[in-house]
């Protein structure tokens, strides 16, 4: 009984989840260079998320991916790349790889 009350707790958020993370990337400021237009030489995220596809069914590419994020490159530092939580960033990740919906 409580394993379905779970499951259908779960279900019912599934679109809740993925408007969660659309407002995530609006709050954490993404939309700032990943828009339309984007700025400068920031892809925008129907461009990730095109790209990202390919990762659907790879139980660890979120996290992966957020953690090469996170860790930013040695050239031009993204401070909205690099302060973004582990779990955020992940969540993140796991929306643009559904397509950035
Ligand atoms: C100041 C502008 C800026 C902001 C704000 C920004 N990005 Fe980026 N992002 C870029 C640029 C430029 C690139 C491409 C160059 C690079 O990969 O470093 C990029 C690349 C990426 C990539 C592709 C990385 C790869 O190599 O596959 C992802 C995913 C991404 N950003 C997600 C995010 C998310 C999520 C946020 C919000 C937490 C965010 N970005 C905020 C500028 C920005």
């Amino acid at each position: 009984m409580l394993v379905r009350t779970v499951l259908f707790c779960s279900l019912a958020l599934l679109p809740v989840l993925s408007q969660a993370n659309a407002q995530l990337a609006l709050e954490k400021g993404c939309y700032g260079c990943h828009g339309e237009p984007p700025r400068r030489s920031a892809p925008t995220f129907v461009r990730l998320a095109a790209d990202y596809a390919r990762y659907r069914g790879q139980q660890d590419a979120p996290r992966k991916l957020a953690d090469k994020l996170r860790e930013g490159s040695l050239f031009g530092h993204i401070a909205a790349h690099e302060r973004i939580s582990p779990y955020e960033c992940e969540m993140l990740m796991r929306w643009i790889i559904d397509g950035a919906r």
